[in-house]
Protein backbone atom coordinates (compact mmCIF):
# COMPACT_ATOMS: atom_id res chain seq x y z
CA UNK A 1 0.00 0.00 0.00
CA UNK A 2 2.93 2.13 -0.52
CA UNK A 3 3.52 4.43 -3.56
CA UNK A 4 7.13 5.86 -3.08
CA UNK A 5 6.44 7.38 0.24
CA UNK A 6 3.11 6.84 0.48
CA UNK A 7 1.52 7.31 3.99
CA UNK A 8 2.37 10.42 5.81
CA UNK A 9 3.67 13.55 5.11
CA UNK A 10 6.87 15.37 5.88
CA UNK A 11 5.26 18.88 4.79
CA UNK A 12 4.20 20.93 8.17
CA UNK A 13 4.79 24.25 6.81
CA UNK A 14 2.68 25.88 4.10
CA UNK A 15 4.30 24.65 0.83
CA UNK A 16 4.01 27.35 -2.43
CA UNK A 17 4.30 26.67 -5.92
CA UNK A 18 7.50 28.23 -5.90
CA UNK A 19 5.91 31.13 -7.64
CA UNK A 20 4.42 32.88 -4.32
CA UNK A 21 1.35 30.75 -4.33
CA UNK A 22 0.95 29.53 -1.26
CA UNK A 23 -2.50 28.61 0.90
CA UNK A 24 -1.99 25.77 3.14
CA UNK A 25 -2.73 25.65 6.81
CA UNK A 26 -1.05 24.11 9.44
CA UNK A 27 -1.94 20.58 8.19
CA UNK A 28 -0.57 18.76 11.44
CA UNK A 29 -3.79 18.86 13.35
CA UNK A 30 -2.76 21.79 15.87
CA UNK A 31 -5.34 23.87 17.11
CA UNK A 32 -4.54 27.42 17.27
CA UNK A 33 -6.45 28.57 19.39
CA UNK A 34 -9.36 28.43 16.64
CA UNK A 35 -12.99 28.72 17.48
CA UNK A 36 -14.14 26.55 14.95
CA UNK A 37 -15.24 22.93 15.45
CA UNK A 38 -13.24 20.32 14.62
CA UNK A 39 -15.08 19.58 11.30
CA UNK A 40 -15.19 22.96 10.30
CA UNK A 41 -11.11 23.19 10.45
CA UNK A 42 -10.70 20.00 8.78
CA UNK A 43 -12.63 21.00 5.83
CA UNK A 44 -10.93 24.18 5.55
CA UNK A 45 -7.54 22.21 5.60
CA UNK A 46 -8.85 19.58 3.04
CA UNK A 47 -9.79 22.20 0.84
CA UNK A 48 -6.84 24.49 0.78
CA UNK A 49 -4.72 21.44 0.38
CA UNK A 50 -6.90 19.75 -2.55
CA UNK A 51 -6.76 23.59 -3.94
CA UNK A 52 -2.91 23.85 -3.37
CA UNK A 53 -2.38 20.81 -5.41
CA UNK A 54 -4.00 22.52 -8.64
CA UNK A 55 -1.65 25.49 -7.65
CA UNK A 56 1.53 23.66 -8.35
CA UNK A 57 0.59 22.86 -11.71
CA UNK A 58 -0.81 25.91 -12.85
CA UNK A 59 2.03 26.81 -15.21
CA UNK A 60 2.08 23.72 -16.54
CA UNK A 61 0.99 22.92 -19.93
CA UNK A 62 -1.01 19.60 -20.72
CA UNK A 63 2.25 18.00 -22.35
CA UNK A 64 4.13 18.52 -19.19
CA UNK A 65 1.73 17.56 -16.93
CA UNK A 66 1.47 14.40 -19.10
CA UNK A 67 4.86 13.54 -20.04
CA UNK A 68 6.70 10.62 -17.34
CA UNK A 69 10.74 11.06 -17.39
CA UNK A 70 11.68 8.02 -16.17
CA UNK A 71 9.88 4.45 -14.82
CA UNK A 72 10.27 5.96 -10.98
CA UNK A 73 8.64 9.20 -11.90
CA UNK A 74 4.66 10.16 -12.53
CA UNK A 75 3.10 12.34 -13.91
CA UNK A 76 1.84 15.73 -12.74
CA UNK A 77 -1.51 15.01 -14.14
CA UNK A 78 -1.56 11.25 -12.35
CA UNK A 79 -0.57 13.31 -9.19
CA UNK A 80 -3.47 15.29 -9.98
CA UNK A 81 -5.89 11.97 -10.52
CA UNK A 82 -4.33 9.54 -8.16
CA UNK A 83 -5.32 11.79 -4.91
CA UNK A 84 -8.57 12.44 -6.01
CA UNK A 85 -9.00 8.74 -6.85
CA UNK A 86 -7.74 8.30 -2.94
CA UNK A 87 -10.98 10.14 -1.65
CA UNK A 88 -12.97 9.12 -4.86
CA UNK A 89 -12.32 5.19 -4.01
CA UNK A 90 -11.70 5.07 0.10
CA UNK A 91 -13.80 7.76 1.48
CA UNK A 92 -16.35 8.96 -0.65
CA UNK A 93 -17.96 5.69 -2.69
CA UNK A 94 -17.77 3.81 1.27
CA UNK A 95 -19.59 6.64 2.82
CA UNK A 96 -21.22 9.66 0.75
CA UNK A 97 -25.14 8.27 0.31
CA UNK A 98 -25.87 8.60 -3.70
CA UNK A 99 -22.59 9.32 -4.55
CA UNK A 100 -21.47 9.23 -8.42
CA UNK A 101 -18.71 8.01 -9.36
CA UNK A 102 -16.63 10.67 -12.19
CA UNK A 103 -15.48 7.87 -14.24
CA UNK A 104 -15.67 3.94 -13.34
CA UNK A 105 -12.39 3.25 -15.84
CA UNK A 106 -10.20 5.73 -13.80
CA UNK A 107 -10.33 3.36 -10.84
CA UNK A 108 -7.77 0.84 -12.45
CA UNK A 109 -5.73 3.80 -14.02
CA UNK A 110 -5.06 5.95 -10.58
CA UNK A 111 -4.86 3.35 -8.58
CA UNK A 112 -0.99 2.85 -7.65
CA UNK A 113 -0.45 0.07 -5.31
CA UNK A 114 -3.52 -0.28 -3.80
CA UNK A 115 -4.81 -3.98 -3.97
CA UNK A 116 -8.69 -4.03 -2.44
CA UNK A 117 -9.84 -1.60 -5.39
CA UNK A 118 -8.61 -4.29 -8.30
CA UNK A 119 -6.48 -4.14 -11.33
CA UNK A 120 -3.69 -1.39 -11.43
CA UNK A 121 -2.07 0.64 -14.49
CA UNK A 122 1.33 -0.44 -14.98
CA UNK A 123 3.37 2.46 -13.26
CA UNK A 124 5.57 2.37 -15.94
CA UNK A 125 3.05 3.26 -18.30
CA UNK A 126 1.40 6.21 -16.64
CA UNK A 127 3.46 8.23 -18.82
CA UNK A 128 1.47 7.12 -21.92
CA UNK A 129 -2.23 8.13 -20.81
CA UNK A 130 -2.24 11.56 -22.97
CA UNK A 131 -6.23 10.76 -22.11
CA UNK A 132 -7.81 12.04 -20.24
CA UNK A 133 -6.54 15.30 -20.22
CA UNK A 134 -5.34 17.95 -18.29
CA UNK A 135 -8.58 19.55 -18.59
CA UNK A 136 -10.22 16.19 -17.78
CA UNK A 137 -8.40 15.48 -14.47
CA UNK A 138 -9.09 18.96 -13.48
CA UNK A 139 -13.06 18.71 -13.70
CA UNK A 140 -12.56 15.25 -11.70
CA UNK A 141 -10.92 16.95 -9.25
CA UNK A 142 -13.58 19.28 -9.03
CA UNK A 143 -16.37 16.80 -9.23
CA UNK A 144 -14.21 14.94 -6.21
CA UNK A 145 -14.20 18.63 -4.13
CA UNK A 146 -17.55 19.20 -4.59
CA UNK A 147 -18.67 15.81 -2.94
CA UNK A 148 -15.93 15.99 -0.16
CA UNK A 149 -17.86 18.93 0.54
CA UNK A 150 -20.56 17.75 0.80
CA UNK A 151 -19.37 14.81 3.30
CA UNK A 152 -17.94 17.15 5.65
CA UNK A 153 -21.64 18.94 6.29
CA UNK A 154 -21.99 15.23 7.29
CA UNK A 155 -20.53 15.39 10.29
CA UNK A 156 -18.26 12.66 9.89
CA UNK A 157 -17.58 10.37 12.38
CA UNK A 158 -13.93 10.48 14.14
CA UNK A 159 -12.74 7.20 12.18
CA UNK A 160 -14.57 9.00 9.20
CA UNK A 161 -12.50 12.32 10.29
CA UNK A 162 -9.10 10.35 10.83
CA UNK A 163 -9.00 8.93 7.10
CA UNK A 164 -9.72 12.10 6.09
CA UNK A 165 -6.75 13.30 7.03
CA UNK A 166 -5.00 10.66 6.20
CA UNK A 167 -6.28 11.67 2.61
CA UNK A 168 -4.84 14.88 3.43
CA UNK A 169 -1.34 14.08 4.17
CA UNK A 170 -1.51 11.38 1.06
CA UNK A 171 -2.00 14.53 -1.32
CA UNK A 172 0.65 16.15 0.08
CA UNK A 173 2.68 13.50 -0.09
CA UNK A 174 2.36 13.76 -3.63
CA UNK A 175 2.69 17.31 -3.93
CA UNK A 176 6.13 16.72 -2.94
CA UNK A 177 6.66 14.00 -5.34
CA UNK A 178 4.85 16.06 -8.06
CA UNK A 179 7.37 18.76 -7.67
CA UNK A 180 10.47 16.33 -7.72
CA UNK A 181 9.23 14.57 -10.87
CA UNK A 182 8.71 17.89 -12.93
CA UNK A 183 12.14 18.92 -12.32
CA UNK A 184 13.00 16.02 -12.96
CA UNK A 185 11.23 15.98 -16.67
CA UNK A 186 12.50 19.67 -17.06
CA UNK A 187 15.99 18.88 -16.19
CA UNK A 188 16.13 16.64 -19.40
CA UNK A 189 14.92 19.40 -21.86
CA UNK A 190 18.11 21.02 -23.35
CA UNK A 191 15.80 24.14 -23.27
CA UNK A 192 16.12 24.11 -19.74
CA UNK A 193 12.39 25.12 -18.98
CA UNK A 194 11.77 26.53 -15.55
CA UNK A 195 9.03 25.31 -13.15
CA UNK A 196 8.30 29.44 -12.82
CA UNK A 197 9.52 32.79 -13.94
CA UNK A 198 10.35 33.76 -10.04
CA UNK A 199 13.83 34.99 -9.56
CA UNK A 200 16.38 32.54 -7.24
CA UNK A 201 17.31 33.97 -3.66
CA UNK A 202 20.29 35.73 -3.63
CA UNK A 203 22.18 32.81 -2.14
CA UNK A 204 21.21 30.59 -5.04
CA UNK A 205 22.54 32.47 -7.76
CA UNK A 206 26.18 31.75 -6.96
CA UNK A 207 27.62 28.77 -6.56
CA UNK A 208 27.48 27.22 -3.41
CA UNK A 209 30.50 26.69 -1.15
CA UNK A 210 31.21 25.02 2.32
CA UNK A 211 30.91 28.34 4.95
CA UNK A 212 31.69 25.68 8.08
CA UNK A 213 30.45 23.30 10.63
CA UNK A 214 28.35 23.66 13.17
CA UNK A 215 29.19 21.02 15.87
CA UNK A 216 26.37 19.29 18.06
CA UNK A 217 26.72 17.33 21.21
CA UNK A 218 23.92 15.18 20.06
CA UNK A 219 20.00 15.60 21.02
CA UNK A 220 17.32 16.74 18.88
CA UNK A 221 18.16 18.67 15.69
CA UNK A 222 15.73 20.90 13.98
CA UNK A 223 17.28 20.32 10.20
CA UNK A 224 15.52 21.40 6.54
CA UNK A 225 14.46 24.96 5.00
CA UNK A 226 15.14 27.72 6.98
CA UNK A 227 13.99 30.81 4.98
CA UNK A 228 17.38 31.62 2.69
CA UNK A 229 19.94 28.71 2.87
CA UNK A 230 19.14 24.48 2.65
CA UNK A 231 21.05 23.20 5.66
CA UNK A 232 21.13 19.41 5.95
CA UNK A 233 23.38 17.36 7.58
CA UNK A 234 25.83 14.84 6.01
CA UNK A 235 24.19 12.33 8.27
CA UNK A 236 21.10 13.22 6.92
CA UNK A 237 22.05 12.77 3.67
CA UNK A 238 22.22 8.85 4.93
CA UNK A 239 19.93 8.45 7.30
CA UNK A 240 17.36 11.07 7.41
CA UNK A 241 17.29 11.16 11.13
CA UNK A 242 16.58 14.19 12.99
CA UNK A 243 18.11 12.02 16.48
CA UNK A 244 21.43 12.63 17.05
CA UNK A 245 22.41 9.91 18.74
CA UNK A 246 25.81 10.93 19.59
CA UNK A 247 27.97 13.98 18.90
CA UNK A 248 27.27 15.38 14.86
CA UNK A 249 28.30 18.48 12.94
CA UNK A 250 25.84 20.03 10.41
CA UNK A 251 27.98 21.85 7.64
CA UNK A 252 26.12 25.12 5.77
CA UNK A 253 26.22 25.55 2.36
CA UNK A 254 23.55 26.64 -0.38
CA UNK A 255 22.78 23.78 -2.30
CA UNK A 256 22.46 23.87 -5.67
CA UNK A 257 22.25 21.07 -7.22
CA UNK A 258 23.53 17.30 -6.79
CA UNK A 259 27.30 18.68 -7.20
CA UNK A 260 26.85 20.70 -3.71
CA UNK A 261 25.18 17.91 -2.42
CA UNK A 262 28.67 15.58 -3.34
CA UNK A 263 31.09 18.22 -2.63
CA UNK A 264 29.54 18.58 0.70
CA UNK A 265 30.03 14.59 1.29
CA UNK A 266 33.45 14.75 0.10
CA UNK A 267 34.13 17.10 2.83
CA UNK A 268 33.76 15.02 5.82
CA UNK A 269 31.30 12.67 6.60
CA UNK A 270 29.08 12.06 9.54
CA UNK A 271 31.42 12.46 12.90
FE1 LIG B 1 -0.42 7.40 -3.25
Amino acid sequence: MNDRGCGGSRISEPLTNGCGRTGVANSGGVDNGDERSATERLTLRLLAVRKQTEQLVHNLSDADATVQSMPNASPAKWYLAHTTWFFETLILVPNLPGYQVFDPSYNSLFNSYYERPGSRHERSERGMLTRPTLEQVLHYRHHVDSALGALMTLAPSPQLSGLIQMGINHEQQHQELLLTDILHLFSRNPLEPAYCAQTRPECWSRRGSATGFNVYAGGLLKFGYSGTILRLTVKDLFTSATWCHSSCREVSLPIENDLNLLEMVDIGGPS
